[in-house]
């Protein structure tokens, strides 16, 4: 028994040190930066194993230079964004270029109800110059898996052409999709024009629900959303990147309009109890900014109970203006969302300094296409975005009209109802519905009868 113990821990030390030698042998060639792979021909009958799998040095040593190249890429942006110049005078532009881009699916038959009924509002301003439209073609699944990139070199260059864009939606390839893995169109116009609020409002006035959402929308864990690190089989990393000049733009626009609607509380949101270095920093920049705004209030909370509260019906009706990172934003004005009738209700406006893009949040619904359906896609949320691109340019009162207009035809009065097919109306009758009621000298009027 005792022979066997001590046999054991001989056995054991030895192990042990054989270990020990292997891992300094390890450790002094990685710093030599050599590889431990046996030289070839003295086990020649083994089979090759990826240096990697090896030794961790020459890997961290691999993904710390991986990770410097993007630091530095975020740095580079942090002083494009410290040198960004002022916004875009929309007064002092004649024509105002505002370019149509389908997208895919549903996208190009709604896009053009949502422009027919843009050209009726603007068909002053048409005549008179102020205002141009433009039809971009090529963002298609197709064109985009042809050429392999997100937003085609062309297509990119002629949305550059424009001051403001309508966009339909894009369809984003996920796994097991015949598509190759490109990058989600909608995120990558974001960064390419540096669109980095998007702006979602959300009204249920018989709730007395009527919050706006200031998402930020290029940083976050969107940045590198496919830059992550994949190590081996065993171990995955992704990054998440918030900055200071990124988060103030964000959060000046929330309490600029804050101010300019004469609202009196201003919502952060995010989760810097546990996220602390990044969310730390978004929150420490609101609560600075909070300062030059002593008439308006401002909380934060953390994203798990804002979830919880946005349902809470005593304490939602609180909320105005809310400012988030990223990803809380996706999640959050989701939920917002489904109280007004669920994302395909909801237009959003993605506002850069310079440029300014408008969608619907809904997908491009191929099924329809497939289907035979598509002229009976719902224009709404593609036409509500049209009114967000109005107050944008410039043209509050018209953008007030058509919003009107579309909660008395999609929610209210009801003369036509949208179903997905031919038991319902088409898009461009309810087009015609809204532009008819639109006309209509007695709209407001109208309204106020519904809404109270
Ligand atoms: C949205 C969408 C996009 C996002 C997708 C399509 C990439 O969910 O606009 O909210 O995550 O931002
Ligand atoms: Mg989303």
């Amino acid at each position: 028994m005792a022979k066997a113990k001590t046999r054991k821990k001989a056995a054991s030390k030895k192990a042990k040190t054989s270990k020990a030698k292997k891992a300094s042998t390890r450790a002094r060639a990685a710093k030599a930066g050599k590889s431990t792979k046996a030289a070839p021909g003295r086990r020649a009958a083994r089979k090759a194993v990826p240096r990697e799998k090896l030794t961790a040095g020459p890997v961290v040593e691999k993904a710390a230079r991986y990770f410097a190249g993007l630091v530095q890429k975020q740095i580079a942006r942090v002083d494009r964004m410290k040198r960004e110049e002022g916004w875009t005078d929309y007064a002092k532009l004649s024509p105002i270029i505002i370019g149509v881009c389908g997208g895919d699916g549903i996208g190009p038959m709604i896009s053009a109800q949502a422009q027919r009924v843009l050209e009726y509002l603007l068909s002053v301003e048409r005549a008179t110059g102020k205002v141009s439209f433009r039809t971009i073609e090529g963002l298609t699944i197709e064109r985009r898996a042809k050429v392999r990139k997100a937003i085609p070199d062309d297509v990119l260059a002629e949305l550059k052409k424009c001051h403001v864009i309508l966009k339909g939606p894009t369809t984003t390839p996920r796994k097991g999709d015949p598509w190759p893995n490109i990058e989600s169109a909608n995120v990558a116009m974001r960064k390419e024009l540096d669109l980095f609020a998007n702006v979602r409002p959300v009204k249920v006035p018989e709730h007395r629900i009527d919050w706006i959402f200031y998402r930020e929308n290029t940083e976050d864990l969107y940045a590198l959303g496919s830059e992550g690190l994949q190590i081996g089989k065993d171990l995955a990393i992704d990054f998440k990147v918030i900055t200071r000049p990124g988060s103030e733009r964000i959060i000046r626009a929330a309490f600029e309009h804050a101010r300019t609607a004469g609202r009196t509380r201003v919502t952060v949101v995010t989760k810097a109890n546990v996220v602390k270095t990044t969310d730390g920093l978004f929150l420490r920049t609101a609560q600075g900014i909070a300062k030059e705004y002593p008439g308006i209030e401002c909380d934060d909370w953390y994203i798990d109970i804002m979830t919880a509260k946005l349902i809470d019906p005593k304490r939602r009706t609180q909320f105005q203006v809310l400012v988030l990172p990223n990803l809380y934003g996706d999640i959050l004005t989701d939920e917002a969302a489904e109280f007004q009738g669920g994302v395909g209700t909801a237009g959003a406006a993605n506002i850069g300094k310079r440029y300014a893009m408008f969608e619907a949040i809904h997908g491009s619904a191929p099924r329809m296409v497939d289907e035979g359906r598509a002229d009976y896609a719902d224009p709404c949320s593609m036409i509500r975005a049209g009114a967000m691109l109005l107050s944008h340019i410039g043209y509050p009162d018209k953008a007030r009209k058509l919003e009107m207009a579309l909660d008395i035809c999609g929610q209210y009065e009801k003369r036509l109802v949208m179903t997905g097919r031919d038991t319902g109306a088409t898009g461009a009758a309810f087009a015609d519905y809204v532009m008819d009621t639109l006309a209509d000298p007695g709209l407001e009027q109208r309204w106020r009868e519904y809404v109270g």
